[in-house]
């Protein structure tokens, strides 16, 4: 079913909790203007329903989380079922089943065999347990990060991160241990305290920034020869999102270490860090504590919702679904990116974004570029309408 047409977005419930929650968020939060935001009720598919009970396209699949769909019914179900029964256990300690059946899957689903997985519950955290694990493999503390980098935004992430938006109030508290190098080339002689290369395989935030084919498989060579970790983040291109369960299989290159996040559990905040058994070795057995973990780390929630996500992912072959959705739209809008994870190119993306908002379509900019990442199990007829309606404003 396509959205109706809308007329007065925000409507009056939104704009009335708009300015309650500017009463009590910290105002760097919700951006809050005359037309934006929404506040969302309820989801289902593409389609979000908002406070005001306006019905709308999700371009966004909620900043690319909701692969699966909105309240995709296998991943509500597991998540009922499991918070019937156990809804925390003690991660690092007591641990519930459900993490060693995770931690199987995600293995078999990156590395097949022969690696080790550390649970986080959001991106940023996957890919501080990635620049630690990296540290601990090499005793070299240096990384070779990438213009445009999004990596998130606690410390030792944003130290990777390379947009000055984020960085440039805490500068002074960041570590020095990253350098930018320029994204789709490859770097020159590391220096000797240098132990790892962090980089997205497609840049999101960036604006969606595909590499030259040559840059993914010239890092595995760089860091082979240099004795560096290669660590992909994938917490945005992984989960079929780029028409491949991972985008390093478009180059055919096996990272040492792999982030994964957003979409791989319906929703439910769960990310990881994967890697090769002979790097996550470098660890230390836990001697009853653990160096690094965290209270929430393997929920049972979240490790029944990614288990039920990734069947649907099996089930609904959504990486090939991606793949031929992404030509679609390709065929249609001069968009760049690969699968749905699509970015186009258009003068003021965010104003763009506000007019599709007025005709029942969530968008988001992402650099320079109209983000086009719906969840993969987006309807043909579905897109459609947002290709209709963007090519109208576009004129
Ligand atoms: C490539 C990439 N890495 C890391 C992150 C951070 O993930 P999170 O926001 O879950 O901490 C993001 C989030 O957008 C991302 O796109």
């Amino acid at each position: 079913m396509l959205p109706k047409l809308l007329t007065k977005i925000p409507g009056p419930r939104s704009r009335t909790l708009a300015r309650k929650l500017r009463r009590y968020e910290s105002r760097n939060i919700t951006f809050i203007s005359k037309h934006w935001p929404v506040f969302w009720e309820r989801a289902t598919g593409a389609n979000v329903w908002d406070a005001d009970d306006n019905r709308y396209l999700d371009l966004t699949a909620a900043f690319g989380v909701a692969s699966v769909g909105h309240g995709n019914p296998q991943v509500v179900a597991a998540l009922r079922q499991q918070a019937g029964r156990l809804i925390h256990a003690m991660g690092d300690v007591h641990p519930n089943e459900l993490k060693l059946k995770l931690a199987r899957e995600l293995v078999a689903l990156t590395f097949r065999r022969n690696a080790r997985v550390i649970f986080a519950n959001t991106g940023t955290e996957a890919v501080e347990a990635a620049l630690k694990t990296a540290a601990i493999h090499t005793g070299r503390p240096g990384v070779i990060a990438f213009t445009g980098a999004y990596h998130g935004l606690a410390y030792g992430a944003l130290a990777a991160t390379e947009r000055n938006h984020f960085r440039q109030p805490f500068e002074k508290q960041l570590g020095n241990f990253v350098t930018h190098h320029r994204y789709g080339e490859i770097p020159g002689q590391p220096p000797k305290n240098y132990g790892a290369v962090l980089v997205e395989p497609i840049q999101g935030r960036a604006g969606i920034v595909v590499p030259p084919d040559n840059f993914l498989p010239g890092l595995r060579r760089y860091c082979d020869r240099h004795g560096l970790v290669l660590i992909f983040d994938e917490i945005y291109t992984g989960f079929c999102r780029t028409g491949r369960w991972f985008a390093s299989e478009h180059w055919k290159v096996t990272p040492d270490l792999i982030c994964i996040g957003k979409g791989m559990a319906g929703g439910f905040p769960l990310a990881a860090c994967v890697g090769r058994a002979p790097v996550m070795d470098s660890w230390p057995a836990s001697d009853g504590e653990a160096i690094h973990t965290s209270t929430f780390l393997g929920n049972p929630l979240g490790c029944a919702a990614a288990l039920a996500a990734i069947g649907e992912m099996k089930r609904q072959k959504l990486a090939k679904r991606a793949a031929q959705l992404g030509a679609y739209i390709q065929a249609h809008l001069p968009v760049r990116g690969k699968g749905l994870m699509l970015g186009l190119p258009v003068a003021n993306p965010a104003r763009l974004c506000e007019q599709l908002l007025q005709r029942g379509i969530l968008a988001l900019p992402e650099g320079d570029v109209l983000g086009l990442t719906p969840p993969l199990t987006i309807t043909r007829r579905q897109l459609d309408f947002a290709i209709a309606n963007i090519i109208e404003l576009c004129r």
